[in-house]
């Protein structure tokens, strides 16, 4: 115990559903198909990679903006799928994962008073990082029910103070993946402005039906204000190595690397070494659409008779679902009660808006083994 008084930089944040619903299902012997991540290994090909780098002796401090190899790979891939030729040298950075990629964007830009938009549901790191800059998180409602943008709201959020703007396609937690026309239509909302982007690409690689990830990179109008973001922990299976990347026009890059030095400096060597070999398997990327959709359509086809209403999914790693015909429970009782007296967590959508929103629609996670899932369809298949 300590007596010392401490004023609370975050006072409204306390622990996590994520948390609260991994403990419960660990609690419970629950499948956990709550929080996002895979139940299954990475490519042992990439575990070698790493190893042989670490024998090798790659283990002393990397360069501040991280190895000029890695960011030469980042930049051939990007400049191959989206046509936008970053400068390695001065317009790619790796993060410890998109997480500290966004915080250390939104305290490179955002200044005290400064206005961000965050568009709701949204990923629950957004709105601590705005308050630990002093900015004022501004939600506009993504259009309930689809998920889509809703640009008339999104434009009469806009004043002489919005600074930036996050946007997240494919969308965490809803499986929304943003259109060509609606990137473009951001582009002209955009295009009298001043107005930033942070782009949080992290799911590129998990877009279904043949449909092809529209990233900001691909419009020039948005690239040229855009940092985008994203992760090699879901794209290759490994959320616990946190390490992603940004990449962004020199003039901000300049600023995010001023923060990114003293925020944690650089990222770990090996793994950059491990990550920058094993990109020459473009496959382990290009199959990864027909991996999740696979599982995908395994999850949906087995709860199609359930009472679960599914909403659409296009993307991610994640299937919503309406609950409304199960049970009369608000969303969070209800993932307490699937998990804990039903075997299977889920996280509330509520979790993702600063209200509390409830709509009756829980997210669960298909990142999981076939045989995590059928156990899982078992449980849900019974209600
Ligand atoms: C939308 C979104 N952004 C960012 C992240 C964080 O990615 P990382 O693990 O690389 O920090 C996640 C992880 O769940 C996410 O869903």
């Amino acid at each position: 115990m300590s007596s010392i008084p401490l004023q609370s930089r975050l006072p409204n944040v306390g622990t996590t559903i994520f948390t609260v619903m991994s403990a419960l299902a660990a609690e419970k012997k629950a499948v956990n198909l709550g929080q996002g991540f895979p139940d299954f290994d990475c490519d042992p090909q990439l575990v070698d990679a790493v190893s042989q780098a670490m024998r090798q002796g790659h283990n002393q401090y990397p360069p501040m903006p991280g190895l000029p190899v890695l960011r030469e790979a980042i930049a051939a891939k990007m400049a191959a799928l989206y046509g936008h030729a970053y400068n390695p040298g001065t317009e790619i950075t790796i993060t410890a994962g998109a997480t500290q990629a966004i915080l250390t964007v939104i305290l490179a830009v955002v200044h005290p008073g400064d206005e961000v938009l965050v568009l709701e549901p949204c990923y629950d790191s957004y709105v601590p990082n705005i308050d630990l800059a002093g900015g004022k998180p501004v939600r506009v409602p993504l259009t309930p029910g689809t998920f889509r943008p809703d640009f008339e709201k999104i434009a009469a959020a806009i004043t002489p103070r919005t600074r930036t703007i996050i946007v997240n396609s494919p969308h965490n937690p809803s499986g929304t993946v943003w259109t060509a026309a609606e990137l473009r239509q951001l582009e002209q909302l955009l295009a009298p402005t001043n107005i930033l982007l942070i782009s949080d690409e992290v799911y590129e690689h998990m877009v279904f039906d043949g449909q092809k990830h529209q990233s900001a990179a691909m419009f020039p109008g948005l690239a040229e204000r855009a940092f985008v973001v994203s992760s090699f922990g879901k794209t290759y299976h490994v959320t616990g190595w946190k390490v992603g990347y940004v990449a962004a026009p020199a003039a901000l890059m300049q600023e995010f690397r001023k923060v990114h030095q003293f925020n944690v400096f650089t990222v770990n060597t090996p793994v950059q070494h491990g990550l920058a070999a094993y990109m020459a398997h473009q496959d382990a990327y290009l199959a990864l659409p027909d991996f999740y959709q696979q599982k995908r359509d395994l999850f949906r086809a087995g709860l199609k008779n359930s009472k679960f209403r599914l909403l659409p999914c296009e993307g991610t790693y994640f299937q919503c679902v309406d609950t409304s015909a199960v049970n009369d429970l608000g969303e969070a009782d209800f993932c307490k009660w699937l998990t804990s007296e039903r075997g299977v967590a889920a996280i509330p959508l509520s979790a993702f808006y600063g209200d509390g929103f409830d709509q009756r629609v829980v997210r669960f996670c298909f990142a999981k083994k076939t045989e995590t899932l059928q156990l899982a369809l078992e449980k849900l298949q019974r209600l």
